[in-house]
């Protein structure tokens, strides 16, 4: 089954460089059963040059599928080269190309965002990765590079290259992340191809989920920021459009069990490295929590899994909960 035949609606950790790794996606699914994981975005030419980091970026678990391994690029022929090694090596459940992406140094070399502005490669790169692979192509974008009206042309061209899904974030490039995401301009761009398109942007719980998928008749949705340090968010969202009815959000008790995971996942992961690398999720499962600041700044300074621990005992007993085993 494609991944996006999985759920109805779907419901995607969207992709985030840094963030959507091995361990992360592998806590979400444990979490939630049918979440669909989007890995992060990796270099298409990193991959055709065998950069060996590059390479084990791609490993994924059994445990992770549907998973979506995202790749960024501008050149059709190595793109297409470097889906061709994904699926051979390390067989997700589909590619999907980054053509969002606003930072200067993926626009500056005509991929991400740049794409959008660029129709003709853009649609150049889905052909050659469409012929290249077995398993469904996806492209991620935006509204526009400055009207959010650019998607209406860019979706059709993405549809009639080869595109399988399309995954729109409801901003501009020119916005970067500033504003509201625009449900209801996601929605005029469902309206005009067939093929299944997915809503992102500001989606964080289950009344903002609703609400866009009301507003925009899409297929599913893709939540990044909501997910970091909330891993549980798709459980929560996806019981509440089955049933009606919120669990809210995770005691702190319960919060804490999950950040334990993820460091255990961490380390099994990277190693001793890992808990390093986990200072930049640390902080957010900290929000909401009162003590926040005090916390964050400790966290920042964890090395070991001894000290995390100790960090974990500490708030739990200032926050006055028992932790169980
Ligand atoms: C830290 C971070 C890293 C991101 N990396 C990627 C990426 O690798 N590929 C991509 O298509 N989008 C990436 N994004 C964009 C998100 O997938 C998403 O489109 C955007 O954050 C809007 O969704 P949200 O409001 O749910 O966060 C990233 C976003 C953040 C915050």
């Amino acid at each position: 089954m494609k991944w996006f035949e999985t759920a109805k609606p779907l419901l995607c950790l969207s992709p985030m460089a840094d963030f959507t790794d091995r361990p992360f996606c592998r806590l979400v699914r444990e979490l939630d059963n049918q979440t669909v994981l989007f890995r992060e975005m990796l270099a298409a030419e990193a991959l055709v040059r065998a950069n060996q980091r590059t390479l084990m970026m791609a490993d994924l678990d059994e445990i992770e599928r549907p998973v979506v391994q995202q790749l960024f690029g501008s050149d059709p022929e190595r793109m297409a080269q470097a889906a061709e090694l994904v699926e051979r090596q390390f067989k997700p459940d589909g590619i999907d190309i980054n053509m969002g992406c606003p930072v200067y140094k993926a626009v500056s070399n005509f991929n991400g965002a740049s794409l959008m502005r660029e129709p003709e490669r853009a649609a150049a790169i889905v052909k050659s990765v469409k012929n290249a692979i077995s398993i469904p192509l996806s492209v991620k974008t935006r509204l526009g590079w400055s009207k959010p009206d650019e998607i209406l042309e860019f979706i059709k061209v993405l549809d009639a290259a080869g595109a399988d899904a399309v995954e729109v974030h409801g901003r501009t490039k020119t916005q970067a992340y500033a504003g509201q995401a625009d449900w209801e301009a996601v929605g005029q761009a469902v309206k005009e191809v067939s093929i299944p398109v997915l809503v992102n942007g500001d989606i964080t719980d289950p009344e903002s989920a609703k609400s866009a998928l009301d507003k925009s008749a899409a297929a599913g949705i893709l939540i990044a920021r909501g997910a970091l340090g909330r891993p549980w968010v798709f459980k929560r969202i996806r019981e509440y459009l089955e049933t009606g009815k919120d669990s809210g959000e995770p005691g702190i008790e319960e919060r804490l069990k999950i950040m334990r995971r993820h460091a255990q996942l961490q380390v099994e992961h990277y190693g001793e490295n890992g808990l390093i690398q986990l200072r930049k999720h640390l902080p957010w499962y900290f929000k909401g929590i009162p003590a926040f600041r005090q916390y964050r700044a400790a966290a920042v300074r964890i090395s070991t899994i001894d000290q995390l621990d100790a960090l974990i005992d500490e708030i739990a007993a200032n926050e006055k909960i028992a932790l169980g085993e």
